[in-house]
């Protein structure tokens, strides 16, 4: 539905996008992550037909977005992350006037700006000036302008940011329900939401891409994902040695022991296994009280620093 193909663009000198490859299948709902400046927008602006790559191709459901820009731009409906709104036009006005420049025919245009108003529960603002709306009506307002042409793909720039915390639950939830029949990519900085609502995630840091898959596979696959921790009383000694011959350990660490004979172990092991019912099996048999038992299970936050931290 959505190709990316070596995309890059270069302002000036400055590289702000390198190579960047990935497909995006219907039915997708995308997160797209990365630091400030890492070059999500400008990931975005190129998508949509807005920004011309510097080298690099961008298909939207088969229509290649510098050759045919019309043909990409009815199938895509996009929330930048500055919303360009008219300050001196009342809500309904500027959605029609939006939907004229969609090429939307005259008969479709007040049933498509009804509809969006509804969508989008502009309907209290409908008559008020741009200008007197607060950032998450205007925020609306830029969603609901996205929405108009009923488009199958929607492309959103943080559509949370600067919003306070009902208003972004609100925009989740009208985004969440937008999911069924659309395919979504969703930049944010808010990792939980694309726990929330998300199959796929791509990562971009510094221009490039660092993953592009689904939070699932991204947690499994981090080091992280191997942790295990064990609190246990018996023989430390027997049960380190035990536990560092086993499949899959790559180490085990004492942490600490308390005065009562409780000993805290770490146990490092490769990704995407889990030794918990072997490790236990070892502690019975060799007559161990057990009290605490947990694998650790990487967030897409750990995922993230790891893939984008400087050191
Ligand atoms: N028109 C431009 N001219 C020059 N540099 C630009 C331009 N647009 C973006 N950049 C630079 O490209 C880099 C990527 O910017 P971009 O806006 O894509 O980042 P971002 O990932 O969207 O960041 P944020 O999370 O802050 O929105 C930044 O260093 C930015 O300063
Ligand atoms: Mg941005």
């Amino acid at each position: 539905m959505i190709e990316a193909k070596q995309l890059s663009k270069k302002f000036g000198r400055f590289q702000a996008v390198k190579n960047a490859s990935f497909t995006i299948n219907k039915g997708d709902i995308v997160g797209f992550l990365g630091p400030n400046g890492a070059g999500k927008t400008t990931t975005l602006r190129m998508l949509t037909g807005y920004l011309p790559p510097t080298s690099g191709t961008a298909v939207i459901a088969g229509h290649d977005v510098l050759k045919d820009p019309m043909g990409a731009r009815k199938c895509l409906g996009y929330l930048p992350e500055h919303v360009p709104l008219y300050d001196e036009q009342r809500v309904t006005e500027y959605l029609k006037f939006r939907a004229r420049l969609k090429g939307i025919p005259s008969k479709e245009i007040w049933n498509n700006v009804a509809r969006v108003l509804e969508i989008c529960d502009l309907e209290p603002v409908r008559r008020k000036m741009i200008r007197t709306l607060s950032k998450g009506y205007r925020q609306r307002v830029g969603l609901a302008d996205a929405l108009l042409g009923k488009p199958d793909i929607l492309i959103l720039d943080e559509p949370t940011n600067g919003l306070d915390p009902n208003q972004i639950r609100q925009m989740r939830e009208r985004i969440k329900a937008l999911t069924v029949d659309h395919t979504i990519i969703l930049s944010t900085h808010i990792l939980s939401e694309v726990e929330m609502m998300c199959n796929k995630v791509v990562i971009i840091d510094q221009g490039v891409i660092k993953a592009a898959d689904t939070p699932e596979n991204l947690t499994s696959n981090l080091r992280a994902a191997g942790k295990i921790a064990i609190e246990f009383k018996g023989d430390l000694d027997k049960v380190v040695e035990q536990f560092n011959e086993l499949e899959h350990v790559k180490k085990v660490i004492h942490d600490s022991t308390t005065e009562d004979g409780w000993h805290f172990l770490t146990i490092r092991a490769e990704a995407g296994t889990d030794t918990r019912e072997r490790l236990i099996e070892i502690l019975t048999g060799l007559n161990c009280k057990v009290r605490h038992i947990h694998r650790h299970i990487p967030t897409l936050e750990e995922v993230f620093v790891e893939m984008t931290r400087k050191d």
